[in-house]
């Protein structure tokens, strides 16, 4: 069978991760979830309390982090290791995702990701979800898909992933934060989240994770 790059941008929250994992399973392909490759290097730049701003700091701050991937066999997929310590379960609250767009738009470290990610999918077979994967690292993904939906939707589904992890918040600022994520990834200067012309627009707003999956399946078995 052809194996092929799957690349599924898209807003933030409308069930990337959830469905790109579950296609790659099928297919039986790696899945590449970039979105926790800036969580990462967000949470060591606070940790290191490095100032973004500074591109010298940020390139010295680079020079020291190393990324990889390691498969977890209990949960059937990759965790994101920092410098060989699984960061997972820091990545994901919300003081982390209130500031990766910021560190997420800084030149230098949109070089540093991309290069990995390039070299993580270069013997294809890989589901790569994030925001610039069909525009900028792959550009010639076999197929590429644009996931949307609508924003109160993606905020209610978040709202309860967080609050079956136990944490504390209230719709209102889960969509504050989607939209002021999906704001700052539009606009920024460095690869800015946007639709590449081939992509193959789906809006999961009436879908559930089984039929976004399906959707997806669908239009990769074309391809393969
Ligand atoms: O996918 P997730 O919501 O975890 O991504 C977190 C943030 O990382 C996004 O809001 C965006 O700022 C950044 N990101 C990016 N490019 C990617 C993946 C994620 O800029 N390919």
């Amino acid at each position: 069978m052809n194996k092929i790059i799957i690349a599924l941008d898209g807003h933030a929250g409308c069930g990337k991760s959830t469905t790109a994992k579950s296609v790659a399973k099928e297919l039986n392909y790696v899945f590449i979830d970039t979105g926790a490759m800036y969580r990462a290097v967000t949470y060591s730049f606070l940790e290191n309390d490095i100032d973004f701003a500074d591109p010298t700091e940020v390139s010295k701050a680079l020079d020291a982090i190393s990324l990889k991937f390691v498969f977890n066999p209990e949960k059937g997929l990759g965790e994101i290791h920092l410098n060989d310590v699984n960061v997972e379960p820091f990545i994901r609250n919300m003081n982390i995702t209130r500031r990766v767009s910021d560190v997420a738009a800084i030149k230098e470290v949109r070089q540093f990701c991309v290069i990995e990610q390039q070299k993580m999918g270069k013997d294809k077979g890989i589901v790569m979800d994030g925001r610039d994967i069909g525009t900028v690292v792959f550009p010639t993904a076999e197929l590429k898909v644009f996931m949307t939906a609508d924003v109160e939707v993606r905020a209610k589904r978040r709202l309860k992933e967080m609050e079956d992890k136990g944490e504390k918040t209230n719709l209102s600022d889960v969509i504050a934060d989607i939209e002021n994520r999906d704001y700052l990834d539009s606009t920024r200067k460095e690869s800015p989240l946007k639709k590449a012309e081939d992509a193959v627009v789906v809006d999961t707003s009436g879908l559930t994770i089984k039929e976004q999956v399906a959707s997806i399946l669908n239009l990769a078995k074309k391809k393969i």
